[in-house]
């Protein structure tokens, strides 16, 4: 069934996304802004039946679905992921412990209801009719202890952080200030560092701070550094997600640049020449896959198939020097 017919199938009457003033939801994909929602404290959002779920991924052997941090603890690093999820979980209110959770809107039917009832919500806040330019959608479940810091990063997608339960800080930096964040960076970021934005304190004028609470939800627009704070209190959040078509196009722009530049060009950023631009996305498009299963094949499949002969020069010459 088409993304469009499963967005009109989960208007239900109920709402996720509350009624601010309507007046915030101009400021979409381009600044951020809180707003209040109906999922504080969801059954669907409960830690057992999050275990439940990633219990399962770990089963089917997808590493890509999930992630663990435990902090401080070598020795129970080294065990079997499951045992360390369980022991992760009954660990929680102690400290130290942060996992993520991935597409579950494909492990369970409930999460792709609440996550087409949601894009269906925003698109009638906005006017925009968004179900036609996005390449891809998901949900991904953060679950963390208290104190727990999510380092300096930025994403390509725009994003919803709502908060079931706990509290957090989150705070976002304005993504369209090339001090903030440069030209480089992003570069860099579309060429497969996800850690590629660099903190600057100088950068903190251009940054705002948001306070979480159940019930409360922030947009960060596509590429807007962030670092988030846990409260004093095990916080559970969730991220709404969707990369557009236009996001796309830039990133394959970004990936060409990156070359360009390991080749000692200095090379014009997205929307300055039509032509090149149209060039350098073209390129990149035809080396990506042409159906793609996940975001991430989606963004770097074609970044990905530049590298490998580099890659495999890389390992040739590893083996030649430590046969
Ligand atoms: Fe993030």
């Amino acid at each position: 069934m088409s993304l469009s017919n499963r967005i009109e199938q989960a208007k239900d009457g109920t709402r996720v996304i509350g009624l601010d003033n309507a007046g915030i939801w101009k400021q979409l994909n381009c600044a951020p802004y809180l707003f209040h929602h109906a999922l504080a404290n969801h059954p669907l959002f409960d830690i057992p039946r999050l275990l439940k779920l990633a219990m399962g991924v770990i089963d089917r052997g997808d590493p890509t679905k999930f992630g663990l941090r435990i902090e401080g603890d070598a020795k129970f690093n080294s065990a079997p992921l499951q045992d360390r999820l369980l022991q992760a979980i009954r660990r929680v209110e102690e400290g130290g412990i942060w996992f993520k959770l991935s597409s579950l809107e494909e492990l369970d039917r409930d999460y792709d209801h609440i996550l087409r009832k949601m894009i269906g919500e925003v698109e009638d806040l906005t006017g925009l009719r968004l179900r036609h330019d996005i390449g891809w959608s998901g949900i991904t479940v953060f679950v963390a202890s208290r104190n727990m810091v999510t380092p300096y990063h930025f994403d390509n997608e725009m994003n919803f952080l709502f908060q079931i339960r706990g509290e957090k800080d989150v705070r976002l930096f304005d993504p369209q200030n090339r001090f903030v964040l440069t030209e480089n960076e992003i570069e860099r970021f579309y060429a497969g560092n996800p850690m590629a934005g660099i903190y600057r304190d100088e950068a903190l004028e251009w940054s705002t701070l948001f306070h979480l609470t159940p019930g409360t939800a922030v947009h960060h627009p596509p590429l807007a550094p962030h670092i988030v704070t846990n409260g004093d209190n095990v916080s559970v959040s969730v991220s709404f997600g969707y990369a557009l078509a236009p996001e796309l196009y830039r990133a394959r722009i970004y990936q060409a640049n990156f070359c360009l530049r390991l080749l000692g060009f200095q090379p014009l950023p997205p929307g300055n020449s039509r032509f090149r631009d149209k060039l350098k996305h073209r390129t990149f498009e035809m080396l990506a896959k042409s159906n793609p299963t996940s975001h991430d094949e989606l963004m770097y499949s074609g970044m990905n198939r530049l590298k490998a002969p580099f890659r495999v020069a890389k390992q040739m010459i590893r083996r030649t020097n430590n046969p």
